[in-house]
């Protein structure tokens, strides 16, 4: 287990957390609803205490399915959702008027089948809504008991910190990866300045970091984003093929596969952080959360981070205006 947040805005959560999203959006072929129904009743025996979704996954039908799955176990499990998009559809652009959040969550109250939602982000900045009347807006329905923690995601240092100082922030969501590193630069310090937990998302690099992908991966052009994404196009995944070799040699000699040496590390880089690698799939949900047993000696760690910073990583992970709402 681990604590994002502190004080009254603590919130306990598996090492883990299962990042939802996959089982019905932006992941290639939409897996059988009832298998994901299963696997979500699965993950809690496995060791899965924090579940991700939001309004914009489906739309709308990724909380719907969440929610079906958990019911029965709903009082042993912390489910987190987000609003932020017109309509929850983030290619209408953003939306996290005060009017619009208090409708969003009543719907994911609906669709999630519960009166509370424990961890309620913010999926995107919205540069029209000052950020201190989103955070008044959640303040205030956290008081009415609708919500229990607020959270951010792809916010820069000074949102967090205008957010934070009116209604504390319990976790701060955004992607970071082997792949991905920017929010070391100034994201996780001032989280551990100021007491957030950090939440990293596509930890894998949307599958990208286990070897599985390669330049022959073909993606659903129909409900898959990586498909028009730079990072997951032939070159790039050529050019950046080195990390995985130095992780596939790391884990090679430990028993490890490549995606478990890379949640390893990420779990070693603070003790505030909660990694959420998606699955639609009980082997790699059980594979992932193997990795929370590893335990690098110090000389491990510096070796293996020494061996990867030589790695320049080839490719944007976003691109247009997926690229500009983040880390605002
Ligand atoms: P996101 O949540 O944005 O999809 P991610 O967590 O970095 O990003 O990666 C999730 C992707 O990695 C999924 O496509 C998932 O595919 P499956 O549903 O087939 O598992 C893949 N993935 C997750 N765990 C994996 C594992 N242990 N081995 C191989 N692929 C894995």
């Amino acid at each position: 287990f681990r604590t994002l947040g502190i004080g009254k805005h603590a919130l306990q959560v598996s090492a883990l957390g299962l990042g939802c999203m996959g089982m019905s959006y932006h992941r290639s072929f939409i897996p059988d609803k009832n298998t994901m129904i299963a696997l979500l009743r699965k993950a809690p025996e496995l060791g899965f205490t924090f579940f991700d979704t939001a309004e914009a996954y489906g739309p709308l039908v990724n909380e719907a399915l969440v929610g079906e799955a958990l019911a029965p176990f709903r009082k042993d499990v912390i489910i987190a959702t987000k609003f932020g998009f017109k309509e929850g559809k983030p290619s209408l652009g953003l939306d996290s008027r005060p009017e619009r959040i208090r409708q969003v969550v009543d719907h994911s109250l609906k669709s999630l089948r519960t009166d509370y939602i424990d961890l309620l982000y913010q999926h995107r900045v919205d540069p029209n809504v000052p950020m201190e009347d989103v955070a008044g807006t959640v303040r205030d329905i956290i008081q009415e008991g609708k919500v229990k923690h607020f959270g951010l995601s792809e916010a820069g240092v000074e949102n967090i910190r205008k957010a934070h100082a009116v209604q504390p922030v319990t976790a701060l969501q955004s992607e970071y990866s082997l792949m991905t590193r920017e929010p070391e630069k100034d994201v996780i310090p001032v989280c551990e300045e100021l007491g957030i937990g950090f939440v990293p998302y596509s930890p894998i690099s949307r599958g990208l970091i286990t070897g599985y992908i390669n330049e022959r991966t073909q993606y659903n052009p129909e409900n898959d984003n990586r498909g028009s994404l730079p990072r997951y196009q032939p070159e790039a995944i050529i050019a950046n093929w080195p990390l995985i070799d130095i992780l596939k040699e790391f884990g090679d000699h430990r028993g490890l596969t490549v995606g478990q040496v890379a949640l390893a590390w990420l779990l070693a880089q603070k003790p505030f952080i909660v990694p959420i690698p998606g699955t639609t799939k009980l082997a790699h949900l059980q594979e992932n959360m193997w990795a929370v047993n590893y335990a690098f000696t110090e000389d491990e760690l510096k070796n293996l981070t020494a061996d990867l910073d030589k790695v320049e990583i080839k490719g944007e992970r976003y691109t247009d205006r997926s690229a500009e709402q983040t880390r605002k």
